[in-house]
């Protein structure tokens, strides 16, 4: 396993996950960490991760000085490098020229990391390494930084200037899988079945006889985990699915499709559309809404796990970064465990403890062994579905009127998106339902009817996001069908806002 010490960049995160998908195990960890908690971990190899600080001022981040000593490579990526040459008596300076974005390296001298002669790099720096720490040689030059690759190759301390971790760097998956694999000789051992196996018999250490339950909601982190569990302790799991009426059509059905009838885990159906739609009558506000459906949930979800004997344990679909978040803005380090609460929250006052198999894997290795575990792929690959669900698709007040015709209309939607391979190209698509009326003609009769807004968008990390170019004959045909098949709709609008300035969901 490799150890990558996290001196706060962007793309750190983008390390991890190219490590991991060369085969190997990797954990980010915040440069702080004490050298002992280190050498327990017992890394094979260590990556120094880049971040937007200076070297050339007093008191910048820096790893204890002894991971120079532990006798395993070394890679310092951008600040990585240049912290590892000031540490090893090197120099660093800010240059004038600052360099981002594309440029290319010559390679100059044989080695052991670099092997291509020239190659297209990503840059994103302000400093540079002016001179080498003693023992090193230069292995790579660029335009703007003549020390853009150095080596130590008797130490096995690498450093380059740019990011391998990018898809924009030519070579950059070779230059971490020569690393990785040839430098510190790890194998390529972290494949989707070793990966169940582990998470197995973890969980099987973890809870011994005890019984587990799940919140599962059909999303696929908890369908992974439950999927998981059941592997490990069969009927020790006990998954509690809640009905809260604002899913979307046949959602609940093929959850207990998938999980009761055909994998044969034990799953409680809740139905609580009433009991929602109730609490929910009268209420316009979207924060007032999301607050009433979360903790309805929480309520139902204690009542029903009360009736469960024994259970000791509440599984949680936590991944690594949630794990990584959460820590981060709570402590600023990536290693310290925080618990994260993404089912609606932990039930105050029910002594359970918490039980998260995935919370050392990111999302493509999660859906990853969902599929090895024999999940559908549709599931697996399906758009993410906000806890609140269609309660926050609906413009206003919540009823079942409205959500009976948005779970038509939002049906027809993915079902032409699926067909024109439309779904795969965005990330998130949903029809919305706008309590408003508008005046049509069906035949000879004057229809006044409500409105649907279609919302598709294309985004990598949710935070910012474009409105998908769907075609127009595309979206003619949804419009058609939704006019002409959904009794209550007369006008079908789309949604061309991006984010920023406008959100993903409407409300
Ligand atoms: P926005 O609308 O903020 O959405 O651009 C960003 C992503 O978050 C999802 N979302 C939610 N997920 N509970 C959730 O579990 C919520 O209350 C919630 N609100 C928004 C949204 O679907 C999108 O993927």
């Amino acid at each position: 396993k490799i150890l990558i010490l996290d001196f706060g960049s962007q793309y750190t995160q983008l390390i991890a996950r190219r490590i991991r998908e060369l085969g190997v195990y990797c954990e980010i960890w915040a440069y702080d960490n004490p050298i002992s908690a280190i050498r327990d971990f017992a890394p094979k190899g260590l990556i120094l991760s880049g971040g937007p600080s200076t070297v050339t001022e007093e008191h910048t981040p820096r790893p204890p000085k002894e991971v120079f000593d532990l006798g395993i490579p070394v890679l310092g990526i951008c600040y990585g490098l240049q912290c590892m040459a000031a540490m090893l008596g090197g120099e660093v300076s800010t240059s004038d020229k600052r360099e981002f974005g594309h440029a290319e390296v010559d390679v100059c001298e044989a080695n052991s990391l670099i092997v291509e002669t020239r190659q297209s790099v990503w840059m994103s720096h302000g400093d540079k390494v002016t001179e080498l720490p003693e023992g090193f040689t230069v292995i790579g030059k660029s335009n703007n930084a003549p020390l853009c690759a150095i080596a130590d190759e008797s130490r096995r301390f690498y450093g380059v200037q740019f990011h391998p971790e990018v898809t924009h760097s030519e070579f950059g998956e070779q230059i971490l899988s020569r690393f990785v694999h040839q430098i510190c000789d790890c194998g390529r051992d972290w494949s989707a079945s070793n990966i169940i196996q582990d998470c197995i018999e973890s969980a099987r250490a973890q809870v011994g006889d005890d019984h587990v339950i799940l919140g599962l909601s059909g999303g696929v982190d908890s369908s992974v985990v439950a999927a998981l569990l059941h592997e490990a302790i069969g009927d020790q799991l006990t998954c509690i699915f809640v009905d809260n009426g604002l899913l979307r059509k046949n959602e609940g059905d093929q959850v207990m499709e998938t999980f009761a009838e055909n994998m044969g885990v034990r799953v409680i159906r809740v139905d609580a559309e009433d009991r929602f739609l109730s609490e929910l009558a009268g209420v316009n506000d979207p924060e007032a809404k999301r607050k009433i459906i979360g903790r309805v949930f929480v309520e139902i979800f204690e009542e029903e796990s009360k009736k469960i004997d024994n259970a000791k344990w509440l599984a949680q679909g936590t991944i690594y970064p949630d794990v990584i978040e959460s820590a981060a803005s709570k402590t600023g380090k990536a290693q310290v465990i925080k618990s994260h609460h993404n089912v609606g929250g932990l039930p105050e006052g029910m002594e359970l403890k918490l039980l998260e198999p995935l919370r050392e894997l990111f999302k493509d290795e999660v859906r990853r062994i969902g599929l090895e575990l024999g999940l559908p792929a549709k599931m697996i690959h399906r758009h993410p579905f906000p806890g609140p669900g269609l309660g926050v698709r609906i413009l206003g007040e919540v009823k079942k009127e409205y959500a009976d015709v948005l779970r038509e209309a939002d049906a027809i939607f993915m079902a032409e998106l699926y067909a024109t391979g439309w779904y795969e190209k965005t990330s998130q698509a949903f029809a919305v339902f706008l309590p408003v009326k508008s005046v049509g003609v069906v035949g000879d009769n004057r229809s006044y009817d409500y409105v649907i807004a279609l919302r598709a968008v294309q985004t990598v990390d949710f935070m910012t996001a474009t409105w998908a170019p769907i075609p127009y004959d595309i979206l003619a045909n949804i419009s058609s069908r939704i006019i002409n098949e959904v009794r209550g709709i007369s006008r079908v609008t789309y949604d061309i806002s991006g984010k920023p300035p406008a959100t993903i969901e409407w409300e």
